[in-house]
């Protein structure tokens, strides 16, 4: 027998889902089946990732910061790119909702032995997945998955196209950090033209209504200009610079972003050296922007090169917050997507 339990209010008034109870119990409000990318998010949806993970917050900060709403479900983490805080943070949220949890290293699986994406899907749903995070070098490869596996498909990042749990705990820090991020300046900063993490947080960002700045050498931007212009058009606030200075003069918060070695291809950067001189974030940088403005890193970082390892260990960073948040959004995500399961109207992205 099903119990449909009334969510609480915020101080809002909003709803706040009831996180210790099964998730299909309440009236959440939540129709994507998969969290593929977050260019699909409303404002409405990006909101209640938002309230949700608050209530994860709230979880975790208990003498045990354990639910039982995933009970019985099982999580499998198939990741073919290594990865710290996006695995393990995956884990750590779906065994706080005391799902039964299925670690795969590619390299150590049967697609060492040639095995197709599609099989592997198919054979993690038969051993009994129900939610599949995971992580590959190829662009797109979640939403094949998605299309032949039965549960939910959550993307921990594919190739240069996105990483939508990185931006939406981006998001949940930086209005951690001021309240809201609406009017605000968010200067994104380094290698954009590989990065995942800044695809999708330009449309989480300049949904929730921030002034979106992207900044690098030209070679690292090309591409962005059109998408900007795109956006624009659209009523986003979305720019796009070389010029570090112009950037983060009055910003509010400035997120650095890695130089990615293993993706960079010759001809692009003349040396990390050169980098770091003209783009780096610095403690002389970062006095531009406003006082207290915060300091992000998605992480893996190269301390020296896209930041100053005093900027990354200083008063404004909030980097290990980011990590930390990385588990509350990620339970969030989880118990939002498995409400979807076995209801009518819920969609496939
Ligand atoms: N930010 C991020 O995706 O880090 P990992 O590669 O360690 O998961």
């Amino acid at each position: 027998m099903s119990v449909t339990v009334d969510p609480a209010t915020d101080s809002t008034g909003a709803s706040v889902p009831s996180v210790d109870v099964a998730p299909e119990t309440q009236p959440i409000g939540w129709h994507h089946r998969h969290l593929l990318d977050v260019d699909g998010l409303s404002a409405a949806d990006l909101d209640l990732v938002m309230r949700t993970a608050d209530a994860m917050h709230e979880v975790l900060g208990r003498p045990i910061a354990k639910v039982p709403s995933l009970r019985g479900r099982q999580v499998t983490i198939l990741f073919y790119e290594a990865s710290t805080r996006t695995r393990v943070s995956f884990e750590v949220a779906a065994k706080n909702l005391s799902a039964d949890v299925v670690n795969i290293a590619a390299a150590s699986s049967s697609v060492a032995k040639g095995e197709s994406l599609v099989d592997t899907v198919k054979t993690v749903e038969a051993l009994g997945a129900q939610m599949l995070v995971m992580r590959h070098s190829v662009s797109g490869a979640p939403y094949l998955a998605a299309e032949v596996f039965g549960g939910s498909v959550l993307n921990g990042g594919d190739g240069w196209h996105a990483h939508p749990t990185q931006a939406l705990l981006d998001l949940y820090t930086m209005r951690e950090g001021l309240g809201s991020v609406a009017g605000r300046k968010v200067v994104i900063l380094g290698d954009l033209l590989h990065s995942r993490v800044v695809r999708s947080n330009i449309w989480t960002l300049t949904a929730a209504g921030a002034d979106l700045w992207l900044c690098g050498p030209a070679t690292l931007v090309r591409g962005f200009e059109a998408w900007a212009g795109r956006g624009a058009a659209a009523g986003r606030r979305f720019n796009v610079t070389t010029d570090v200075d112009e950037a983060l003069r009055d910003a509010d918060v400035v997120m650095a972003l890695r130089i990615q070695r293993e993706r960079m291809a010759s001809g692009l950067l003349p040396s990390m050296r050169e980098y770091a001189a003209r783009y780096g974030l610095t403690r002389d940088r970062l006095a531009l922007a406003r006082p207290g403005a915060l300091v992000m890193h998605p992480g893996p970082m190269n301390e020296g090169v896209e930041i100053a390892p005093d900027v990354a260990a200083g008063a404004q960073s909030v980097i290990t917050d980011q990590v930390t948040n990385g588990v509350a959004v990620r339970m969030a995500l989880l118990y939002l997507l498995a409400g979807t399961h076995g209801t009518r109207g819920s969609d496939a992205t």
